[in-house]
């Protein structure tokens, strides 16, 4: 029999070629098919880098018009959906509404291969679940997709109920560009498993939104701001984080399984971040948070190259362009549907069942 090689949490394990994005972690750096994705971020919308992950490049003018007014024709919620929504107990997490609100949108003609009309259906439709549960959870009505503003305005629009300020656009953007694709991700794998069996696309999507929903994955940036609140002032950084790391615990934005120097996702939105926040008090104790944090791990954990993650300062971008924290994660969900859908797009053109085994430690029968 062959011998196995065994990877828990398949460290270094490569499962997929992709054209789809580089995650170089030793030189932090990260590539959407032929562009770095701090010069999309800076340069370009979120239509457009959607459009080069799922058809292959930059659109032209009239390609980007025609996938713009694509979105924008398919964001309506069908109304069984919102009356499944709200069905759903006040108390139940945002992510948990969000992964039944997408399950909601299956339709018996959406069977395997997937295709681009409902990866583009699907994106549509995601920030309109966020925006409609957050005003049934704050006692407003919600706000129909405003078909006059692109994807990211139309999000903060329909959650904040006004037209958004183009400097919170641009920030968003910036943050939703930098996050709808980062390779072989335990969500992006999630997705890619439930494809591979012949699954339609909502099922993998459904199982991706449940594997982001984790705070060792997608679900640290809430966290983090519960962080800072819960530290309070800049001489409670070290005594609090110092007491964390004592008691074995980690601290949230901080770490990654690929980036063994500084998540260019951070580095990025830092500067977003910077930008909203020149007089924030809340944003120069995270500063002071994550340096104190750095200083830390250093100590605590030496040889392990722990440095701030996308985390950190995507919490900061979200809290300064007014989104609540439990929002967050949804908001990560909104952006990374793309590559995700791209992902199952890719496996579906050239398939194979993911199939890994389990090495049995049990004992075997008499
Ligand atoms: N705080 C304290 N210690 C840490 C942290 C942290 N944030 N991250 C890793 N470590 C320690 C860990 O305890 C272990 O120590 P030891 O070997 O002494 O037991 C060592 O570093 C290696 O950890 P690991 O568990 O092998 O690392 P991993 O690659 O399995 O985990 C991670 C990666 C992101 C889950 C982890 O760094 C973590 O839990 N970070 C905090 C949560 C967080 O910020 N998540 C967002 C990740 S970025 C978004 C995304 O791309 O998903």
């Amino acid at each position: 029999m062959a011998e196995n090689i065994i990877a828990i949490g398949l460290d270094n394990v490569v499962v997929a070629e992709t054209d789809l994005s580089l995650v170089d972690g030793q030189n932090g750096l990260l590539v959407y098919r032929n562009h770095w994705a701090r010069d999309l971020a800076i340069h370009h919308t979120f239509e457009e880098v959607a459009h080069l992950l799922w058809y292959g490049e930059l659109p032209t003018e009239q390609q980007l018009n025609a996938l713009k007014e694509k979105l924008k024709a398919n964001r309506t919620l069908p109304a069984h959906v919102k009356a499944a929504l709200d069905q759903i107990p006040a108390d139940v997490d945002m992510m948990s509404v969000l992964r039944t609100g997408v399950s909601l949108l299956a339709e018996p003609t959406h069977a395997w291969p997937p295709t681009l009309e409902q990866v583009i259906s699907l994106t549509a439709k995601m920030p309109t679940i966020v925006a409609y549960r957050q005003a049934c959870l704050q006692g407003t009505e919600p706000l129909e997709p405003n078909s006059a503003l692109d994807h990211t305005a139309n999000y903060l629009y329909m959650l904040k109920g006004e037209i958004p300020h183009p400097a919170h656009v641009r920030a968003l953007d910036a943050y939703l560009i930098l996050t709808q694709e980062h390779g072989m991700n335990a969500s992006t794998f999630a997705a890619r498993v439930v494809a591979s069996t012949r699954s339609d696309l909502i099922s993998s999507i459904t199982a991706a939104i449940g594997a982001l929903k984790g705070p060792l994955h997608g679900g640290a940036p809430s966290e983090v701001t519960e962080m800072i609140e819960q530290i309070g002032t800049k001489e409670n950084a070290e005594p609090w984080l110092r007491a964390k790391l004592e008691k074995g615990e980690r601290l949230m934005g901080f770490g990654h399984r690929v980036y063994k120097t500084i998540d260019p996702r951070a580095t990025a939105l830092r500067v977003v971040a910077s930008e909203l926040s020149a007089d924030d008090p809340w944003f120069d104790l995270a500063t002071h948070v994550e340096q104190v944090g750095l200083k830390l791990l250093a100590e605590y954990k030496p040889n392990r190259k722990l440095n701030t993650n996308v985390e950190f300062f995507a919490a900061a971008v979200m809290r300064a362009v007014g989104l609540d924290d439990a929002i967050f994660t949804p908001t990560f969900a909104v952006s990374r549907v793309v590559g995700w859908s791209a992902h199952v797009l890719e496996q579906a053109a050239n398939n194979r069942i993911i199939r890994p085994q389990s090495n049995y430690t049990g004992v075997m029968p008499e």
